[in-house]
């Protein structure tokens, strides 16, 4: 049995060549009333509904009666920390009245964690994952690094994995403080049997390079241990400060290099001419008080840019990859479009997915039904949770 999805009012495909030209923003493959067909959690078939071929094996399906609906690749989520225990409120509540972020928070989350139940971690992670899918999110990233011990890291990952496919190793997220004398025991502990232990959980290798916590002599020797042993790497980079970890995330072909708070010309031009996706996380600008990173200036180089939440209890308690597109878009100049397309097709690429991110044939079938005349609606809404169907591989999340 087929699924047609037919009284779409403005459908954005992420695909170029799909678009009918109704939409200036051509990068996102606009069609108007349109119809989408997904077959066995694939999309089979997509284009203007006058042209849908009826067959008896195609159910329609009924999106609430919008006459206005928007659908929307699903959000993906491409850089997150869920598992965790533990709250830091009133950090942010001190931050708000005039402290200082620094990676020092880290460890109070580290030793909630360590002394949560698996159950306790599982639970919250399953409640902001039914959060992410409420709003939009079809694939999401998730990162360790709040257990820092090699039993803690790898029973983090170990849950993540039930869960999502993309499962990162952040061993290296700060030196814990029973190693504070010891950092390079530390390091090895990372790149040894931390590492290993991690292994059969993770897709993904990611070092927190940055003031703080890791060097950068520190992380190439992480993320090179972990892609010796088949992880592929990532990078915390440039949100506290320029350190080189641009360069490093860019010599070892980073999919992605997150944050980007602080970039100079150089290092825009090194992610331009690269194939590492820059991925901007303004809900940590946000929550951290902090300037937003320069989202104009990496797009006129030409450079890739992902949005993502950076979902965490400490820099950046958010799920809502909408509220990051109206920042990107109020704060950052990005335009709605390109906010939006940063959000699905360039969270694939910081993951490296082809089959997610866009809806032309083939692509699984994620998409997002929001409850507006337009995807401009994201960021003219602040606040405002549009969302009204999420459907993850062709079928109803929510
Ligand atoms: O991406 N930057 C490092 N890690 C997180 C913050 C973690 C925390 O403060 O708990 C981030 O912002
Ligand atoms: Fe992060």
């Amino acid at each position: 049995m087929s699924h047609a999805i037919t009284d779409i009012g403005l459908l954005v495909t992420n695909n170029v060549e799909l678009g009918d030209g109704s939409d200036e923003n051509t990068q996102l493959g606009v069609i108007r009333d349109a119809a989408l067909v997904i077959e066995n959690g694939l999309v089979s078939w997509v284009g203007p509904k006058a042209k849908l071929q009826a067959t008896d094996t195609v159910e329609s399906v009924d999106f609430g009666g919008f006459a206005a609906a928007t659908v929307i690749p699903g959000f993906v989520d491409s850089h997150c920390h869920p598992i965790f225990a533990g709250d830091r409120a009133a950090e942010f509540a001190a931050r708000m009245r005039g402290q200082s972020y620094s990676a020092g928070g880290i460890a109070s989350t580290v030793r909630a964690t360590r002394a949560a139940s698996n159950e306790a971690l599982e639970v919250n992670l399953l409640s902001l994952k039914s959060e992410m899918i409420a709003a939009g999110v079809t694939t999401f990233e998730a990162k360790s690094g709040y257990g820092l011990t090699v039993a803690d890291e790898a029973r983090s990952l170990d849950i993540a994995a039930k869960y999502t496919e993309e499962t990162t190793f952040l061993g290296a997220h700060v030196v814990p403080a029973e190693f504070a004398d010891n950092r390079d025991g530390y390091v090895d502990l990372v790149a040894g049997s931390m590492l290993e232990a991690a292994l059969p959980f993770s897709k993904w290798i990611d070092v927190f390079c940055d003031r703080g916590a890791f060097s950068v002599d520190e992380a190439r020797h992480i993320l090179r241990a972990g892609m010796a042993a088949g992880l592929k790497p990532r990078i915390h980079a440039n949100q506290l400060e320029s350190r080189g970890a641009i360069e490093l995330a860019v010599e070892l072909d980073c999919a992605s290099a997150d944050h980007c708070t602080h970039l100079s010309d150089r290092e825009i031009e090194l992610l331009a001419t690269s194939k590492t996706v820059a991925t901007l996380l303004p809900g940590a600008e946000f929550s951290t008080r902090s300037p937003y990173p320069d989202a104009r200036r990496l797009l006129a180089a030409g450079a890739t840019v992902a949005l993502a939440t950076d979902c965490n209890p400490g820099s950046s308690f958010t799920t809502s990859i909408a509220f990051c597109i109206a920042i990107a878009v109020r704060e950052m100049r990005m335009s709605p479009a390109e906010a939006l397309w940063s959000a699905t097709a360039g969270g694939a690429k910081a993951l490296r997915r082809t089959d997610i991110g866009h809806l032309s044939v083939g692509a699984r079938a994620d998409l997002v039904l929001l409850k507006a005349p337009s995807y401009v609606h994201l960021s003219y809404r602040p606040g405002v949770n549009l969302v009204e169907q999420t459907w993850i591989a062709g079928r109803k999340a929510k």
